[in-house]
């Protein structure tokens, strides 16, 4: 393994996720489903890394076995050295609004993880997330009284409370409205930036995953292999008008082999 120089003020970031020669096939009725095809990547802890990639092609699976969710049917995940065979709390998703529960306060959605606790370190730990997240005052409100931005923030506060070190984010913006959209992927970017979470995305959203990403994994079409990773040196906040970012852009395009609709 070997240590890139660091950046001026910066320390080198060590492999946090290995993933070596993993594939993946699914029985079915109609026979084995074959779909992933020897991906390796490396995930370095405390990157936002983005994994993009056609519809159906195995991003969510890939997901799945790095978090435990699901076994490998080749091949090696190791977190921290370990091999990944099972989930573990220390690595958790973060799911679209839709995964709260209605009938409980934001409090109690993001006290949820925690277990038994006496009250007061309880209430100490639930809202320095709830106020990370944005949503001091709102922690006896109920999820149909807030918006879909704010639910998904109860998601995100709600997953940082179990204070894992490695979020998974599987399309967490799929449920929200544009204006939302855009608004909590500045949130993201803001969160990660403050906890230094290591924070893999599963997007179909070239967009997206340039605006958020220190590199972006392409994936391609099923059977899936990691096809290249590209490094996004680009400030953030990222306009996706600039120059360099529509450059990134046409060429993840030209890799997904999608022809771009002007
Ligand atoms: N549990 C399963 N059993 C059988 N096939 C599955 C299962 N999970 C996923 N698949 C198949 O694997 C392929 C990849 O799925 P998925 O990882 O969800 O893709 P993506 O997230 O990239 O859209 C799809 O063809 C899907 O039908
Ligand atoms: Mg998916």
């Amino acid at each position: 393994m070997s240590e890139a120089m660091p950046e001026p003020g910066k320390t080198p970031r060590r492999d946090k996720i290995t993933v070596e020669g993993v594939d993946k096939t699914f029985p079915t009725k109609k026979g084995e489903v074959h779909v992933l095809d020897g991906v390796n990547l490396t995930v370095r802890e405390g990157e936002f890394l983005a994994i993009v990639g056609p519809s159906g092609c195995g991003k969510s699976t890939l997901l799945n076995c790095m978090a435990g969710f699901e076994r490998a049917s080749g091949g090696s995940i190791q977190v921290d050295g370990e091999e990944v065979t099972r989930p573990d709390p220390k690595r958790v998703f973060v799911f679209q609004e839709t995964g709260i529960f209605p009938w409980y306060s934001v409090w109690d959605n993001v006290g949820f993880g925690l277990g038994q606790m006496p009250f007061e370190a309880k209430d100490e730990h639930v809202m320095k997330y709830i106020r990370l997240v944005g949503l001091e005052g709102f922690e006896r409100s109920f999820p149909s009284e807030l918006s879909g931005g704010m639910k998904q923030r109860v998601e995100f506060a709600r997953a940082l409370a179990v204070e894992p070190d490695v979020l998974f984010l599987d399309e967490p913006f799929g449920a929200l409205d544009a204006f939302t959209r855009i608004e909590m992927r500045r949130e993201i970017v803001r969160i990660w930036e403050k906890t230094g979470k290591t924070c893999i995305l599963v997007t179909h959203d070239v967009s997206e995953a340039l605006e958020l990403a220190d590199r972006v994994a392409i994936m391609t079409r099923r059977p899936a292999t990691v096809h290249s990773v590209l490094d996004v040196d680009m400030p953030r906040p990222r306009d996706s008008d600039d120059p360099p970012f529509r450059e990134m852009k046409d060429l993840i395009f030209q890799v997904l082999g999608v022809e771009r609709r002007v």
